[in-house]
Order: C-alpha cells, then structure tokens, then sequence
C-alpha cells in the first residue's frame, strides 16, 4: 500500500482528482469504479473542473439503495448526477449504477458484474471507508471473496447516513453493492479517507492483520493500492511521519 497524508480535506480532492485526471489523459477508455458520500465532493468539484474528457470513460458505481429509484433524491444515482454526470461529457449510457427498484435483485447484480466484464474491467476504483472499515456497502463480517450482490447495512451505517435522510429510520436498510472479490479484481484501487471519524478504521488498517471485521483489510492483499488521507484521518497511525506529503 502506497500512503499520503495530505494537509487537508482540499488537498487530498486535489490529489484524488489528480491521478484519476492523468489516468484518464493516459487511457482515454479508462473504466472507473467509482464511491457516492461525503468523502468523494471533492474530488468530484476538482474533477468537473478539470478539462479532462471522459468522453469514452465508462463508470461503475459501488453500490445503490435497494427500494430507491434514479429519480429519488438521495439515490446514488441522484448523487452522481448532480456532484459528477451533468458536469462532465460523458455520455450518460457509458455510466453504470445498480438499479435499485430491480424486480430481481440478484439478477441484477449479475447483470452488473457481467457489464464490469464486457466493459473489460474496472482499471481504478475510488473508495470511501466506511467508520467501520466497510468498503462499498461490504459491511463487517463480509468474506474478501463476495461478489455483487444484495446486502443489509449495518445500523452504524445507517446512522452514519441519516444526515441525507433526516433520520437513521428513513435510510433504507438493504443495498446492493459491487462485492469485495469484485473490488479486487481492479487493475488500481484508491482509498480516500478524510476527517477524525475515519482515524480508528485507518489506524485497524495499516496496523492489524487483514480481518473481515474490517473489510477494507482486504485491499492489503491487492498489489496496486494507494491511500490518500488527510491528517485527521491519519492521527492515529504510529510513525505516521514517514507518510506525509510536505
Ligand atoms: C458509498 C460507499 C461507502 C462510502 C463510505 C464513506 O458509495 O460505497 O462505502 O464510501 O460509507 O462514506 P462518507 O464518504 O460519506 O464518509
């Protein structure tokens, strides 16, 4: 694993919107996996901004709400149309979300993972973590081998989320998400995690052996991962010197 600790939140936008820009200048087909929530904005602002074509990008969302459909306000969908898709030129059929109002939820997420295939896999995914460590909506206790599929979140995610909804109750309680296997068949992975409430997760992860009680443990075994954090998120790691950005 590759890790920076940048001064702050703004700088390590930056830098995220940095590697996925000059990916996408190298590889102008690149196939991106790509994370909703709060950590991502950032990047996402630096992105439209950027001057960057995706004009043959394709994008694969993590993970949608089970119950809400594109048009519902706090669907993924939703999210990255309004923080990414309506900005940029990408054409709008070369982005890729789970359908969350699918009548086979299983089926669905075998469409998904065959689309990732026929797409050629994905060359970089972004992830947020999750307080508690989930990567996706692969919560704790997930097998590193899980592909695409229905989950139920954690109550912890829930009430972490309960900010867009107004009340943990109004989150939904199932999702569908790309699978950790899924996730580590990525050609690149970059995990950003900003702010104090990430620093344990960040510390279990560099300092503990890989666990599924913490999912983004599995990504020590991935051999391409860089992690961007900000100091906040860094602050309790030991010898956290050594990784700082000047
Ligand atoms: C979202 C996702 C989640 C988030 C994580 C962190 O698509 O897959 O794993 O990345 O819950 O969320 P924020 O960034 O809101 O703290």
């Amino acid at each position: 694993m590759q890790i920076e600790i940048l001064a702050n939140y703004g700088d390590l936008s930056l830098r995220a919107a940095e590697i996925i820009a000059e990916l996408v200048r190298q590889r102008p087909g690149t196939v991106l996996g790509l994370p909703t929530g709060s950590t991502p904005e950032g990047c996402y602002a630096a992105l439209r901004h950027s001057g960057v074509s995706f004009a043959q990008v394709q994008t694969f969302n993590l993970d949608e709400y089970l119950g809400l459909g594109p048009e519902h306000p706090q669907s993924y969908h939703a999210f990255m149309r309004e923080q990414l898709f309506a900005h940029i030129d990408l054409p709008a059929d070369q982005t890729h979300l789970p359908n969350g109002l699918a009548p086979d939820p299983v089926t669905e997420c075998q469409r998904y993972e065959a689309a990732i295939r026929t797409a050629g896999g994905l060359d970089l995914v972004m992830l947020g973590l999750g307080q508690n460590g989930h990567i996706g909506f692969n919560e704790p206790g997930t097998p590193f081998a899980s592909r695409t599929r229905p989950v139920r979140l954690a109550a912890n995610t829930r009430n972490a989320n309960a900010r867009f909804f107004g009340s943990p109750n109004a989150v939904p309680a199932k999702a569908l998400t790309m699978g950790i296997g899924t996730i580590l068949e990525a050609r690149e992975i970059l995990l950003l995690a900003a702010g104090e409430a990430k620093a344990d997760a960040v510390r279990r992860l560099l300092t503990d052996p890989p666990s599924p009680d913490l999912p983004a443990s599995a990504l020590l075994e991935h051999p391409r991962v860089r992690v961007l954090l900000d100091h906040a998120a860094a602050e309790l790691i030991p010898g956290r010197l050594q990784f700082t950005v000047p």
